[in-house]
């Protein structure tokens, strides 16, 4: 099977542009973000905090978390419950990010990613999926953009969506969970040694993409 990491900060476009490359070349594009974003969502919803490391991790053993595709669409079952539509607010972001810090929710996710790259061809993004997740993948990117342009792409994503949301509270919030991503103690974000970076400020979808391709094109030339 072929592994291709993609990682990089929050709103750089990664889950946009690793689902148009991974549709494009047959592969499946997984999106661990959702999972941690899962496990803030479960943690928000039993009303422990995300403060306190001991409440997040006492919530491991009554979760249980499966990936399904439909028509290419990951969707992620939370307990049975399919909890796509619910774990893309800014609140689950920031719990998302605090329980990406804990070592044990990072030891949680771990089989079930790797499992995926066992069984299929992948394009998996995420923060440390080129560093910890799948440290041989075949093909390694960072991608990233400015802040103020992820932050801007991010805030016309949440009003399109109806949410009542100002550019600049986006702004902070990127940041925030730049700063605590790219600074825990555990698997922080970094770019892998072997990984090319991609930097996707001022560049269109399509271009993104192309540049994306463009690597994994010259990485693995087996690929068409
Ligand atoms: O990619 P995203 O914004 O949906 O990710 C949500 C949070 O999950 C992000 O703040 C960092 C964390 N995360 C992580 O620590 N490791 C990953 N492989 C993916 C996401």
């Amino acid at each position: 099977m072929i592994a291709v990491a993609i990682d990089g900060p929050a709103g750089a476009g990664k889950s946009t542009i690793a689902k148009t490359a991974a549709k494009r070349l047959g592969f499946i594009y997984v999106d661990t973000g959702a999972l941690y974003r899962s496990i803030g969502y479960y943690v928000i919803k039993q009303g422990k905090s995300l403060e306190i490391k001991e409440d997040i991790v006492s919530c491991l053993s009554s979760i249980d978390i499966e990936i399904e595709f439909v028509d290419n669409e990951q969707h992620v079952i939370l307990n049975g419950e399919d909890v796509n539509a619910s774990i893309r607010t800014p609140e689950v972001s920031i719990a998302a990010s605090k329980v990406s810090a804990v070592p044990e929710v990072r030891e949680f996710l771990l089989g079930l990613q790797r499992d995926f790259a066992k069984k299929y061809n992948c394009i998996m993004d995420g923060r440390d999926i080129g560093t910890v997740v799948l440290p041989n993948a075949e093909v390694k990117i960072f991608l990233t953009a400015s802040c103020e342009e992820r932050a801007n792409r991010r805030y016309k994503e949440l009003i399109e969506k109806g949410e009542q949301v100002n550019y600049e509270d986006v702004l902070t919030d990127i940041q925030k969970r730049d700063y605590n991503d790219s600074h825990r103690e555990i698997a922080p974000m970094k770019p892998a040694e072997d990984s090319v970076l991609v930097d996707s400020t001022g560049q269109s979808i399509e271009q993104n993409v192309q540049a994306v391709i463009d690597v994994i094109k010259a990485k693995v030339p087996e690929i068409k």
